[in-house]
C-alpha cells in the first residue's frame, strides 16, 4: 500500500463509519473479543483468529484485489462468519463496546479492499457474510428477499429458476456480492431500461449502531434512502435486501463486434458517443477497449469491442454472453464464486459530451504504454435519464451520455506496481478536460481512495467533502445529515 492512501482512509472512517474508537483496548484483544460473542451464545466455528490454520485462507476467499491481502497489509485480528442475524448483532455489540473497528464484507470487490482491509483505523475485525445467503423469489407479488452474502449470479439464477421473464437489474459479473453492490448502486446490461439495482429496492433489514434490527418502516425514510446509493459500511451492516425482479423478454440478442483501433481512424468511437445514449432503451451497446496481440506477428494492438444486447431474447443468456462465456454455457455456472489472481486499479468517469478525435488518438496511445489496461465505455440514457438526481444518493443520471471505467490489471509477483498506478493516475489527469466538472463525478462502487486527495503547495491533505461530492454530488449534505442524525438518535434511546 503506498502511503499516499492510508489518510483518505482516515477520513472515510473519521466522518463515515459507524464505529468510533471509544476505549483502549485491553489485550490480548481476540481472548476479550471472543469472550464477548461467546457470551452471546455465538459458536466457536465461526470465529478464525490467526492461530486458526484456516484464517489465511477465509481472509483471501473473498478478497477480489490480491494486492490487498499482500503480507505487508494490515490483517485483521480475527474474521467472524455469522450464521444468523443475531450473530451480525453480536459482532456490532461487542465490536462497540470494546471499541474495535469493524469491517463488513458481503462479496468482497471492493476496488480498494476496504471489506477486509483498515490502514489507520486498527485493530479492527472482519464481518463476513458469506453464510447469509439465503434468496426467496416470490413471483405472484414480484418480490424477492436476499440475503447480502449471495453473490449476483446466484440471484439471477435463483431468479431464473422461478421465471424466465423475470431479471434484476444489477451487475455484469457474476461473484460480486449483492451487500455492497447494491448498497453502491449496481448496474448492469439492464440499466438502460430499469436503471439501477438500488433503484429497484422496496425494503432492507439493517442492524444499526446499538445492535438492532430495522427494517424500512423502523429505519424510516432517510435512513432507507441512504442505504440505497451511498456505498457500503456507512449506516449499519445491511442484512438483507427486499427488491423488485423486472420483466424480461424470455428471448435476447446478444452481439459483440471487435474492431482494430487503427492509428488515425477514430471515426466509428467518436460516432458510438453521439448515439450510444439516445439508442432505444431495450437496446445497449458498451464499448471494451483494450490492448491485445495480433496472432500472426505478435504485434500489441487496441480493439474496441461493441458488445451489444438487446431485449428482444433469454437475457440470462446475455449475461453469460457479457462474461465472455457462449450463451449456451451451464446456468450452474453463475453459483461459481471465483477469486480472480490478477490486483487492479480502477477508476471511474461520467462524460456529458464526446470527446474529440485527437483525444482518442491520445488514449489510443496511452494504452499500448501500458501492459494489460482496459477501458470500458458504458451508455446512460434510457431510463437512468428519467430518475433525478435526489431520488437515491447515487447523482449521475440525466445529461450523462456514458461513463468510463478506467482500468489496469497485473499479475501477482509483478515488480512494477508503481508503474501502473501513475500509469492510471496519468491518464485519469490527462482525461480531466473532457469528463464531468465541478464536481468531477466517481462512482462509490469504484472505489478510489486517490479522490479525497487535495494537493496543497507539495503537501497534500485529504478532503472528505472532496470525495463526498464526486460520488454523491449535492446529495453529500443530506447523506451527512442522515448519518448524523442516525448515530445521535439511536444512541439517545440507549438509556
Ligand atoms: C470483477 C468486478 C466486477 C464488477 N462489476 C460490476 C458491475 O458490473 N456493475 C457494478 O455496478 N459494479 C461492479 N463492480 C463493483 C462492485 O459493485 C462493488 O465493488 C461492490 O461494492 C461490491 O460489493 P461486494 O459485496 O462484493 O463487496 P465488499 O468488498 O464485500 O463490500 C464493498 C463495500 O460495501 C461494504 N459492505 C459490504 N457488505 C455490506 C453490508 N452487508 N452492509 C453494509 N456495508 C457493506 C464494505 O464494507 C465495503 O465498503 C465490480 C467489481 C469487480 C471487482
Ligand atoms: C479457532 O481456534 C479456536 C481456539 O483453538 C477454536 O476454539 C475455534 O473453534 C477455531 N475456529 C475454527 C473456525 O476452527
Ligand atoms: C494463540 O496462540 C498463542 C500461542 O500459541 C496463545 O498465546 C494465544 O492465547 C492464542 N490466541 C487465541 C485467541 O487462542
Ligand atoms: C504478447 O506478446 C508479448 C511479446 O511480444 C508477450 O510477452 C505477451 O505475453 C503476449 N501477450 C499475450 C496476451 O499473449
Ligand atoms: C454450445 O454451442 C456450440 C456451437 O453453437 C456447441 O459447439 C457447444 O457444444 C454447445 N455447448 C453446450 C454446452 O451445449
Ligand atoms: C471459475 O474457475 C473455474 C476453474 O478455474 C473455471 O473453469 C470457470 O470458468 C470460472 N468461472 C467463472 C465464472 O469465471
Ligand atoms: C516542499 O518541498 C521542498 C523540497 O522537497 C521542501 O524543502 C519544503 O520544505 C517543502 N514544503 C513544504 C510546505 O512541505
Amino acid at each position: 500500500m503506498n502511503s499516499i492512501i492510508s489518510p483518505s482512509f482516515y477520513i472515510l472512517s473519521a466522518l463515515f463509519l459507524l464505529f468510533a474508537l471509544q476505549t483502549t483496548l485491553s489485550s490480548p484483544i481476540q481472548q476479550t473479543l471472543i469472550q464477548c460473542l461467546s457470551q452471546h451464545s455465538i459458536p466457536s466455528s465461526t470465529i478464525y483468529t490467526p492461530n486458526n490454520s484456516s484464517f489465511s485462507s477465509v481472509l483471501v476467499s473473498r478478497a477480489q484485489n490480491p494486492r490487498f491481502v499482500e503480507p505487508t497489509v494490515p490483517k485483521p485480528e480475527l474474521i467472524f462468519t455469522p450464521l444468523s442475524e443475531s450473530h451480525v448483532q453480536a459482532a456490532v455489540i461487542c465490536s462497540k463496546e470494546f471499541g474495535i473497528h469493524l469491517r463488513v464484507r458481503s462479496g468482497g470487490h471492493d476496488f480498494e479492499g476496504v471489506s477486509y482491509v483498515s490502514i489507520i483505523e486498527t485493530p479492527f475485525i472482519v464481518l463476513d457474510l458469506t453464510n447469509l445467503r439465503s434468496i426467496s423469489v416470490n413471483i405472484n407479488d414480484n418480490s424477492a428477499w436476499v440475503q447480502v452474502g449471495a453473490t449476483l449470479g446466484e440471484l439471477y439464477y435463483r431468479i431464473a429458476e422461478k421465471s424466465n421473464v423475470h431479471g434484476f437489474p444489477a451487475g455484469i459479473c457474476p461473484t460480486v456480492g449483492v451487500g455492497g453492490h447494491i448498497t453502491g448502486g449496481g448496474y448492469g446490461i439492464l440499466m438502460r431500461k430499469y436503471g439501477l439495482a438500488a433503484d429497484n429496492v422496496i425494503d432492507a433489514r439493517i442492524v444499526d449502531v446499538n445492535g438492532r434490527v430495522l427494517d424500512r418502516e423502523a429505519m424510516g425514510e432517510d435512513l432507507f434512502w441512504a442505504i440505497r446509493g451511498s456505498g457500503g459500511g456507512s449506516f449499519g451492516v445491511i442484512l438483507s435486501w427486499k427488491i423488485k425482479p423486472v420483466a424480461v423478454p424470455d428471448t435476447v440478442t446478444v452481439f459483440t463486434v471487435t474492431k482494430i483501433l487503427e492509428q488515425g481512424d477514430t471515426k466509428l468511437l467518436y460516432r458510438w458517443q453521439q448515439v450510444a445514449d439516445k439508442l432505444d432503451e431495450n437496446l445497449l451497446i458498451r464499448v471494451l477497449m483494450q490492448v491485445t496481440n495480433t496472432s500472426t506477428t505478435s504485434e500489441r494492438i487496441v480493439t474496441t469491442s461493441y458488445q451489444g444486447v438487446f431485449l428482444g431474447a433469454c437475457w440470462i443468456g446475455s449475461l453469460l454472453d457479457s462474461n465472455g462465456f457462449p450463451v449456451n454455457t451451464s446456468l450452474e455456472l453463475l453459483l461459481q464464486r471465483n477469486t480472480t489472481s490478477a490486483s487492479f486499479k480502477g477508476k471511474a468517469d461520467f462524460v456529458r459530451e464526446p470527446i474529440p478525435e485527437f483525444a482518442l488518438e491520445e488514449l489510443h496511445k496511452r494504452l499500448l504504454e501500458e501492459d494489460i489496461p482496459l477501458i470500458v465505455w458504458t451508455p446512460y440514457g434510457g431510463m437512468m435519464s428519467k430518475i433525478t438526481e435526489y431520488e437515491t444518493p447515487f447523482p449521475h443520471r440525466k445529461g450523462t451520455v456514458f461513463k468510463f471505467h478506467y482500468f489496469t490489471n497485473w499479475l501477482d509477483g509483478d515488480k512494477n506496481v508503481p508503474k501502473h498506478i501513475s500509469w492510471i493516475r496519468s491518464l485519469y489527469n490527462y482525461m480531466t478536460p473532457y469528463v464531468s466538472k465541478f464536481p468531477r463525478g466517481a462512482y462509490v462502487n469504484y472505489r478510489d481512495l486517490d479522490l479525497g486527495i487535495k494537493k496543497k503547495g507539495n503537501t497534500s491533505v485529504i478532503q472528505a467533502s472532496v470525495w463526498g461530492v464526486k460520488y454523491y454530488k449535492d446529495n453529500f449534505k443530506r447523506l451527512v445529515k442522515v448519518k448524523t442524525e442516525v448515530d445521535i438518535s439511536r444512541q439517545l434511546f440507549q438509556t
